[in-house]
């Protein structure tokens, strides 16, 4: 385990070459389960794009032919997969090695920002949000697509619990118990949209997910 200390985030090269393989291996079942609300909520993307914690390329699909990915990605085990799959699909790829906390980028120098299952794993998911309103424009987009913690009481959320360790240990710090929606509404953004669902799968305590739509 290494600290970045230009980033702050702990590299974790086992885990993190584990999980850059596995991302890449589950992502057509997670693009199966998840599509229908990337589709909604990724619509009419611009051509430069920022991504949140871009993993190994899961949403280089949604943006234009052609388009610019800004992408802040501070697990560089991540790295080379996420540059191949961004030459394969035409999209230029300027790769940000720093946290979504506190990413390199000027105020208001874009207008979309979007993330999928990164604010379940970053450290602080409201110093994040703070973040992409200072970065985007006035007007902006930020557009997500999240796991989300269960309502209290339910057999969901008791499992969430009761799976935290392995689960954060695993996927480099990922909680199943966090409630992004009223992080989200709280943010200050000028308007947020924001539908829930549940995914079907076997891995009970990551079916609460949230997908929406905050603009500036
Ligand atoms: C579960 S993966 C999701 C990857 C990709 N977005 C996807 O949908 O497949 C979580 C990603 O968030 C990244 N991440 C974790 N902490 C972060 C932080 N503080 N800032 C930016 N990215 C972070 C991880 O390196 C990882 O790529």
């Amino acid at each position: 385990m290494a600290l970045s200390p230009a980033t702050g985030f702990e590299v974790h090269s086992a885990r993190g070459r584990f999980n850059a393989a596995f991302f890449s291996l589950i992502g057509p079942y997670l693009e199966w389960n998840l599509r229908k609300h990337k589709r909604r909520v990724f619509a009419g993307l611009p051509q430069e794009v920022v991504e949140l914690g871009s993993g190994v390329g899961a949403n280089l699909r949604y943006l234009p032919a052609g388009a610019t990915l800004i992408a802040i990605e501070p697990n560089r085990p991540m790295h080379r997969r996420l540059r191949a799959a961004a030459e394969r699909r035409g999209v230029h790829l300027d790769l940000h090695d720093c946290v979504a906390e506190r990413t390199d980028l000027p105020d208001h120098c874009v207008d979309s920002v979007i993330s999928s299952l990164v604010l379940c794993s970053v450290i602080n998911p409201a110093e994040v949000l703070a973040e992409i309103r200072r970065i985007l424009r006035p007007g902006g987009t930020f557009r997500f697509v999240e796991h989300v913690a269960a309502p209290t009481g339910t057999a969901t959320r008791a499992l969430q619990r009761a799976f935290r360790r392995p689960w954060a240990w695993t996927f480099e710090g990922c909680s199943c118990e966090r409630d992004l929606e009223s992080l989200v509404c709280a943010a200050g953004f000028a308007s947020v949209d924001i539908a829930p669902y549940r995914l079907h799968t076997p891995f009970v305590w990551f079916n609460t997910h949230i997908a929406g739509t905050a603009r500036t």
